[in-house]
């Protein structure tokens, strides 16, 4: 089976790309997490890659190997994240969160093993950053792609979040389809923008999500 050359249609571009889940340690032995795979996130920095881009593929703990071509940031806490991204986005034109960032993390992170004790216990939380608003707070010319997992509700509220974060689209999909999202190979967007207005792409390779994103990331370039 032949399949065409990827366009070169970003060329000398700078990429970022956020992936997988962030850890938010409460002692040196356990965190909060999520089941992100990155593959998602890791699809779109090889498609780029593919197509030419200069790409910075900044990760989460994830299993997946690091893609030859691609400059790499590991990275465990949200707060790791956020200073990994908003540093390699300073050059970049295209920014795409597809990071499961904790929304939360310990307000206070013990710095041993916190030992059980009898009863219930209770954890204090406080907000982490979120790091595609700052983007949007300082856009300039670059071009943002957020993603969203909804129960409900999808479209609105991923509007909404675009419309928040000034984000130019975000794909949304829902943790309940066999085989999409959370570690699956394939995914079923919608692609969401900031006006409503959205377009549902039916179920795709997670590769062939990457590439209709950066078809779609392209022409917001090139519109300006
Ligand atoms: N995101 C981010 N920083 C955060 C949280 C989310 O950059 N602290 C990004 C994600 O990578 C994703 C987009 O924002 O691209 C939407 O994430 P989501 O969790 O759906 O948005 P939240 O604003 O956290 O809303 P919710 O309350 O539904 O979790
Ligand atoms: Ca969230």
């Amino acid at each position: 089976q032949l399949t065409p050359p990827p366009p070169r249609d970003l060329a000398g571009v700078k990429v970022v790309v956020s992936a997988g889940p962030t850890r938010e340690y409460l002692d040196p032995v356990r965190f909060i997490s999520n089941p992100s795979s990155g593959k998602m996130g890791f699809a779109v920095a090889e498609e780029a890659r593919d197509r030419g881009a200069a790409v910075t593929l900044v990760t989460g703990p994830v299993t997946l190997p690091d893609p030859a071509g691609v400059q790499v940031v590991r990275i465990e806490t949200a707060l790791e994240l956020r200073d990994a991204v908003l540093a390699a986005a300073r050059e970049a034109e295209l920014v795409v969160m597809t990071a499961a960032v904790a929304d939360y993390r310990a307000a206070q992170r013990a710095g041993e093993k916190q030992a059980k004790v009898a009863g219930d216990v209770t954890i204090h939380l406080t907000p982490n950053p979120d790091i595609l608003a700052e983007l949007g707070q300082h856009k300039g010319q670059r071009v943002l792609v957020g993603f969203a997992m909804e129960t409900h509700a999808g479209v609105e509220r991923a509007a909404l979040k675009a419309r928040r974060k000034n984000a130019d689209f975000i794909l949304l999909n829902y943790p309940t389809r066999e085989g999409t999202a959370f570690g699956g190979d394939d995914n079923e967007v919608t692609l969401v923008r900031p006006d409503g207005t959205s377009q549902a792409w039916p179920r795709l390779s997670k590769r062939e999500v990457a590439r209709r994103l950066l078809d779609e990331a392209v022409r917001l370039r090139t519109k300006g």
